[in-house]
């Protein structure tokens, strides 16, 4: 087997290699190329041992009976065909995150699609222009949904194999377990909604809770992260590693090292990084995620077998992904239009910036009732997770360059999703933002003033709303229009 390479292997050449390299049973290996775009995705619920083998089972809603659900590997610019079927007990969809397909295939009840009632089937047809990491999950009864484990996630591979070692996939989940090993209950309680959503005290890893992860001396590896909690951020460190980032929300970026080392995830974000592997064989190295003060915890470790080095000198190739075919706004006819986050608890438990804005009198009524929003954007919450009458709080003509300036004025992160489009990430407090970054879902720490930009030129009502489940429920929510 050779032991380096320049750029792109041939596709043989690249599955021999990855063949010689399988370290482990059980490693999701990237190596293989999807063999067709069609899927048959079920449902239901489902038992699973997401705290170890020597714990209590879980009981879970699941994709396929597994958690997270099966891997869907699309190919680029290929058609592509998934059949959902609904086994659970409830109405449900699926939102394919990040993918820029037709409305029709956004999987918003009662905006995009009528939900997929139990027992019933739904097809999704799209051909996704844009190859990277996504994700899928429900999006009707979200917060529950997706808490009792509905999610996988989507590779959309390169038309040409990117050359690395491996090619792997973490998809991160938060739980709330009991001792007994089940999911505790009270979904949707007002008043976490109202400060940093729901958080929970188990983390997994693809589905299980992970003490190690085995990787080998010299090899490149291309790590694909996922973040699909309802409300946990991460910010991941690799002990003695230099990981750099290669592409965000599955949008290729400059490669570059995360800000001080951590790298930052909020819900539904992705990252990928490359890490060449230059530990000692047979060490063990932590992966940590210390973003919340006073509460970091060992995700996993990066446990080198005893083996010798993969190649004999660390790799200088840089490692490259073909940029995808994104429309760059134009600065010079671009239509710029603000939008401001507003509510939950302050210091003193009482609701944020609600009260004083303009249309103030209707919000301070919906504040002042027990069951109100603990949310708006401009003055208007929308609540839950779509239905037939949001009423577009802006319409962009097709084609149209569009500047969001997104302005936090609440004491809690968000991290701000848009369906249907990528955005640019243009400035951060007025700050630059470097290394091109393309974002479908934009963490937002409180006060921050964010400015996004993107050509609205995919037709169809789409959702912006925060990826913090509770706070999208409970108002965090609006809709645009590209008409
Ligand atoms: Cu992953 Cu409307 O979201
Ligand atoms: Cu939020």
């Amino acid at each position: 087997m050779s032991t380096e390479f320049n750029g792109r292997m041939s596709r043989r050449g690249f599955l021999q290699a990855g063949a010689g390299l399988l370290l482990a049973a059980g490693l999701p290996s990237s190596q293989v190329r999807a063999d067709s775009n069609e899927y048959r995705i079920v449902a239901a619920q489902a038992r699973s041992r997401l705290a170890g083998p020597d714990r209590p089972e879980t009981g879970v809603w699941a994709y396929d009976g597994t958690v997270p659900g099966r891997l869907v590997r699309l190919r680029q610019g290929e058609p592509a065909r998934l059949v959902v079927e609904n086994r659970l007990d409830e109405d449900t969809t699926v939102h394919w995150h990040g993918i820029r397909l037709p409305n029709a295939m956004d999987g918003v009840p009662g905006l995009t699609q009528p939900p997929i009632r139990s027992g019933e089937s739904f097809v999704y047809e799209f051909t996704p222009p844009d190859a990277g990491t996504f994700w899928y999950h429900p999006h009707a009864n979200s917060l529950e949904q997706l808490g009792r484990g509905l999610a996988g996630a989507v590779i959309v591979e390169e038309r040409d194999l990117v050359a690395v070692d491996r090619d792997l996939l973490w998809l991160l989940a938060d739980w709330r377990l009991r001792e007994t090993g089940e999911i505790a209950s009270g979904f949707s309680n007002r008043m976490e909604a109202a400060m940093s959503g729901r958080i929970g005290n188990t983390v997994t890893l693809n589905g299980e809770v992970s003490e190690t992860e085995p990787v080998r001396a010299g090899e490149r590896v291309r790590l694909r992260l996922v973040n699909g909690s309802l409300a946990r951020i991460m910010a991941l460190r690799f002990e003695e590693h230099n990981p750099v980032v290669v592409a965000i929300d599955g949008q290729p970026c400059d490669p570059h090292e995360p800000e001080a080392g951590r790298i930052l995830l909020g819900p539904a974000m992705r990252v990928d990084v490359v890490l060449d592997m230059q530990g000692e064989a047979g060490r063990r190295y932590g992966v940590v995620d210390d973003f919340y003060d006073g509460l970091s915890y060992q995700l996993t470790e990066l446990a080198y077998e005893e083996a010798p080095p993969l190649r004999s000198h660390p790799l200088d190739a840089p490692f490259v992904l073909p940029r995808n075919p994104l429309p760059d706004p134009d600065p010079a006819a671009t239509e710029r239009h603000d939008l401001t986050l507003q509510g939950g608890m302050m210091g003193g438990g009482m609701m944020a910036g609600m009260g004083g804005m303009n249309g103030g009198g209707m919000m301070q009524g919906m504040m002042g009732t027990a069951g109100g929003p603990a949310w708006a954007i401009n003055g208007m919450s929308m609540t839950g997770d779509g239905h037939a009458d949001m009423k577009p709080a802006l319409t962009f003509q097709r084609g149209r360059s569009v500047a969001l300036i997104l302005r936090n004025q609440t004491a809690w992160w968000h991290p701000m999703h848009l369906h249907g489009h990528s955005m640019r990430v243009l400035s951060r407090n007025g700050e630059p933002v470097p290394h091109r970054q393309w974002q479908d879902t934009v963490l937002m720490a409180p006060k921050d003033v964010v400015e996004v930009a993107f050509v609205a030129d995919n037709p169809g009502d789409w959702m912006l709303h925060c990826h913090v489940m509770d706070h999208q429920m409970s108002g965090m929510m609006t809709v645009l229009r590209v008409a």
